[in-house]
């Protein structure tokens, strides 16, 4: 049974697409999510951030970025600012995938400055979470995700959690074809929900969006979204594709 909460599905492009082939597609997509009972998100690559907002003509697919800095300007070559995203039309922004976290060894703390930044400069944060492979055999689940979700949103108020999205992606389902079960992805939901309400009370708790990401495809989208515990889904791969993607939106 689906909650009240906004289903909200994400596409995450990562290092894909040109600025022909993002216009074409965001053109390609709007009439497919003309009916849809969920808000779209793109978060799409640097360069592509203001072609994409000129191409959703002010219709309803939000666009956004996969990363940002936690400064607001200076000398960090290569960076970039989350008031620099604004102003090309960035609306929300993805911090702590795992790819930023194993990578680029992102910490939870540098994670937690850039959420602060985020919302102070009024871009919706959304925070990856998620355990590894052997994290996930090792029966350390919780105490992963707990770890994550105390470290990266320390000192945040139960207001600023409320604008937030939280996005569970294991690790091992990323890009490996290996979707969690719905209901694995339901029960480790539902860990995370009842620990933000011990932490930050159950009213934010209940309020906010929790995506499920890893190898979502149009075939496993509906059996997630109808869980409880989750309103939404972070889609890498699948959202390259505009057939995919349509469908994967299109659940019902
Ligand atoms: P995937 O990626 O759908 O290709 O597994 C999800 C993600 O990394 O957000």
């Amino acid at each position: 049974m689906e909650s009240d909460r906004q289903i909200v599905i994400t596409g995450n492009w990562k290092m894909n697409k040109s600025t022909e082939e993002t216009v074409a597609f965001v053109k390609g997509i709007l009439p497919k999510i003309e009916a849809a009972n969920a808000l779209i998100y793109l978060a799409v690559p640097f360069t592509v951030i203001q072609p994409a907002v000129e191409a959703t003509g002010g219709s309803k697919l939000v666009i956004g970025a996969q990363n940002m800095h936690d400064a607001t300007d200076g000398a960090f070559t290569g960076e970039i600012a989350g008031g620099m995203l604004k102003d090309v039309g960035a609306r929300f922004v993805i911090l702590g995938h795992s790819e930023r976290r194993h990578i680029f060894n992102e910490s939870n703390s540098f994670i937690n400055s850039k959420i602060k930044r985020a919302l102070l400069d009024e871009i919706q944060p959304v925070l990856c979470i998620g355990e590894t492979l052997e994290e996930h055999e090792s029966g350390k689940i919780e105490e992963v995700l707990y770890t994550q979700l105390k470290e990266s949103l320390e000192d945040i108020t139960p207001e600023q959690l409320a604008k937030m999205i939280i996005a569970y992606e294991p690790v091992w389902a990323i890009g490996t074809d290996k979707t969690a079960t719905p209901q694995h992805a339901q029960d480790t939901h539902r860990l995370c929900r009842d620990y933000l309400a011990d932490k930050w009370g159950k009213e934010v708790a209940d309020k906010i969006v929790m995506q499920y990401g890893g190898s979502v495809k149009p075939e496993n989208a509906k059996s997630l979204l109808e869980q409880p515990d989750i309103d939404g889904l972070l889609v890498g791969k699948a959202s390259l594709n505009l057939d995919f993607f349509s469908q994967i939106v299109n659940y019902r």
